[in-house]
């Protein structure tokens, strides 16, 4: 599980995002968190501590002076071991009050305190900021939040929309999963910092007319996984997808496209400033050489239409091609899903493609399931990724590509 081991410290600060964070816990708990959870006053005024107890399976610690919290440190320092205990303090929600508080170093209630009293270069602190557009917009706020950042808090921004007041705008706090995201993403390590990865990802759809066309079945998991690994390790990652219902990986850049000529205009584009090219999308290797602009219509005598297909352009192969990864600029991998003699197909594939780095896997027992293996198969031979999660594969398939990325540098 993505937080298995981590012991989450949440902070719950005064805001109607509060009823946002009974599922928020939940979801850390799921991912295999312990949490405990501290309550202000203001965030007791909005959920219950009940209910936070309930979902986190542990007391609700609310005062430095009176409550569980102090029953559990016999010293009556929770500010000091709440703080020492956790992997991460999280708030959220962060009210404008409580970053306000941060960047004075102020200690009102327990959770500023321990926030203050945390060993800082140990115990990471995130804030999921939510307040009404005017208030996030205000240069107080902006100030405050400029010099918590500035003291090693990381904010994990706020999502735009429709607003519990009424108004519409930047502010709100982002949803939960997407929280939990943004953790699991903090606790990756973070190899391919300063890389720009640009992933293809999906099948593509070759148009025979204008209501049908010619595709496969792939779903994209994959890809998108590759994309979602890449950013959590740091990377800035450009996605171009073919049309698939995958929702998109946070921190990435998504290009939907639909055909093949598309993908590869797209990713020519975009590969000018890559540094990695993950070629994971299942292109057509052929599309109808004439669409119809208009709906073919059933003639009746005449039979079914006949199709004459031209091969697609192969997109790898002329990325590869290039003069970026001619002259090392871009290192680029390729996917290649066959059916049987997985080793010897997928050398003689890394070869007639020319890339430095080939992952094979079985095409029917890969397409649209949640997890897969891996073959890596480079110039100094294969190594297997064993049967797991396609996005756990992927973290540990971004981890090879830094390691040899970092060995050809
Ligand atoms: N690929 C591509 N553009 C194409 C075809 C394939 O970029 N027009 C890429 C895929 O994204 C993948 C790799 O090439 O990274 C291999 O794809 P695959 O379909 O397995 O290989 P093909 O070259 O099409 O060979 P074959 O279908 O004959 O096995």
């Amino acid at each position: 599980m993505d937080l298995s081991g981590k012991h989450i410290l949440l902070g719950l600060t005064g805001g109607i995002a509060c009823y946002k964070c009974a599922e928020l816990c939940r979801l850390l708990v799921k991912a295999g968190a312990t949490v405990q959870v501290v309550m202000t006053e203001g965030a007791v005024r909005f959920i219950t501590p009940v209910t936070m107890q309930a979902l986190s399976g542990r007391p609700v610690a609310r005062s430095q002076w009176e409550d569980e919290a102090v029953g559990r440190t016999p010293d009556g320092m929770p500010h000091i071991h709440l703080g020492r205990e956790a992997d991460a303090i999280l708030v959220a929600p962060c009210s404008a009050d409580f970053i306000a508080q941060l960047a004075q170093g102020r200690t009102d209630e327990l959770l500023a305190l321990l926030c203050l009293a945390r060993p800082a270069g140990r115990v990471p602190l995130l804030l999921a900021p939510a307040m009404n557009r005017e208030m996030w917009a205000h240069p107080a706020l902006q100030r405050n939040l400029a010099q918590v950042q500035a003291d090693g808090a990381k904010s994990l921004g706020v999502g735009c929309g429709s607003q519990a007041c009424g108004e519409t705008g930047d502010g709100r706090m982002l949803e939960p999963a997407e929280i939990l995201a943004e953790l699991v993403s903090f606790f990756q390590p973070k190899p391919l910092a300063g890389q720009h990865v640009l992933v293809t990802a999906g099948p593509t759809f070759e148009a025979i007319d204008p209501v049908r066309g010619v595709t496969n079945h792939s779903s994209g998991k994959m890809g998108f996984a590759v994309a979602r690994a890449a950013a959590e390790a740091g990377a800035e990652v450009t996605l171009v997808a073919g049309p698939v219902s995958q929702p998109t990986p946070r921190n990435v850049r998504r290009i939907d496209v639909q055909s093949g000529l598309q993908m590869l205009q797209a990713t020519l584009d975009a590969s000018q400033k890559a540094t990695v090219f993950i070629a994971a999308a299942a292109v057509a290797d052929w599309r109808p050489a004439e669409p119809s602009e208009r709906k073919i219509k059933k003639t009746g005598d005449s039979g079914p239409p006949s199709l004459h297909f031209v091969e697609n352009p192969d997109i790898l192969a002329t990325v590869a091609q290039g003069e970026r990864a001619r002259s090392g600029q871009l290192y680029c991998v390729g996917f290649a899903a066959e059916s049987h003699d997985l080793l010897a197909h997928a050398t003689a594939k890394r070869q007639r493609k020319g890339i430095p780095l080939l992952v094979a896997n079985i095409g029917p027992t890969a397409f649209g399931r949640d997890d897969n293996e891996l073959l890596l198969v480079d110039a100094h031979g294969a190594q297997s990724l064993e049967r797991a999660p396609k996005i756990e594969l992927a973290r540990k398939l971004v981890v090879e590509i830094a390691r040899r990325i970092a060995a050809a540098g």
